[in-house]
């Protein structure tokens, strides 16, 4: 059994959807309600016990590393200011729960190219990773990372988050299929990264959270670029999937695709009025 505490965020993206507003704030800074986009899935990856977070950054991203770092400026010029201080303190206190560590991916060359290049923070251990774009409420429920550790902890085997969408949007997501062993989960047999509705086997689509085995590492170093002509996690998934080493489980809770100008509406809406 591996140890499983550490939770990589690839944060190296240019955010193009959202230009010209992310030309000089990386996407994941971008607020949603009073706190930046990462720091719902930092948050939801510690509760989870995933308390080593790894981030991979590209040029023009150092306002991330700030963001997970003390500001004794700030803290010096409120100290006299206690409700304003205050407002600090849900930054401040997932700080305390966690360690930071920072990389840079160098080459953009696709989400298995940032998960490749993360190799030597993460060593012979499982780790979960966190697309930050994806924020996933499970005000009702453990947290979609806590329910994922929870199914990691019974199989054993690399985990992605799945859930329904219509078949006309699948060239946005990775797709799989497989068979239902209990209910919500599926012994994954394929895995297609961002096919046409007509080549898409199901509408079970991966969502920005995953867990995976370091068997991992060998596979992502063996495949080529996929679609979009990067490297996929995708297809280095669907080489230990042909294995029947993953497991797709669809999480209890509501997901927002920040990556688009919609979803991040959605989402403002959505937190705004729980
Ligand atoms: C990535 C993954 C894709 C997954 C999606 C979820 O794609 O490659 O398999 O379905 O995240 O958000 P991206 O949205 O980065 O193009």
């Amino acid at each position: 059994m591996y140890k499983l505490t550490k939770c990589l965020f690839p944060a190296a993206g240019y955010g193009t959807r959202f230009l010209p507003a992310t030309k000089s704030v990386p996407k994941e800074m971008l607020p949603v309600l009073d706190k930046p986009l990462i720091h719902y899935g930092v948050e939801e990856a510690i509760d989870a016990g995933l308390n080593e977070i790894n981030i991979i950054l590209g040029r023009g991203k150092s306002a991330i590393e700030d963001y997970f770092d003390k500001n004794y400026e700030l803290e010096t010029e409120l100290a006299d200011k206690p409700k304003k201080l205050k407002l600090l303190d849900p930054i401040n206190k997932l700080l305390a729960r966690g360690t930071f560590t920072f990389r840079r991916q160098g080459a953009m060359l696709g989400l298995g190219d940032a998960i490749f290049k993360a190799k030597s923070m993460i060593g012979n251990e499982a780790f979960g990773v966190v697309l930050a774009d994806d924020i996933c409420d499970s005000q009702y429920f453990p947290s979609v990372m806590a329910q994922m550790v929870e199914t990691y902890n019974k199989y054993q085997c690399s985990i992605v988050a799945i859930m329904e969408v219509p078949i006309s949007k699948s060239e946005s997501y990775g797709i799989i299929d497989g068979d239902e062993v209990e209910a919500g989960v599926y012994r994954v047999s394929k895995m297609i990264e961002k096919p046409k509705p007509s080549e898409a086997p199901t509408n079970l689509a991966i969502i920005g959270r995953y867990i995976l085995n370091p068997d991992i590492f060998p596979m992502l170093a063996e495949i080529k670029a996929g679609a979009g002509s990067e490297i996929q996690i995708t297809d280095a998934l669907q080489k230990l999937a042909e294995q029947g080493k993953v497991i797709a489980l669809k999480f209890k809770g509501k997901r927002y695709d920040c990556g688009s100008v919609e979803g991040y509406v959605e989402a403002i809406n959505g937190f705004y009025n729980k």
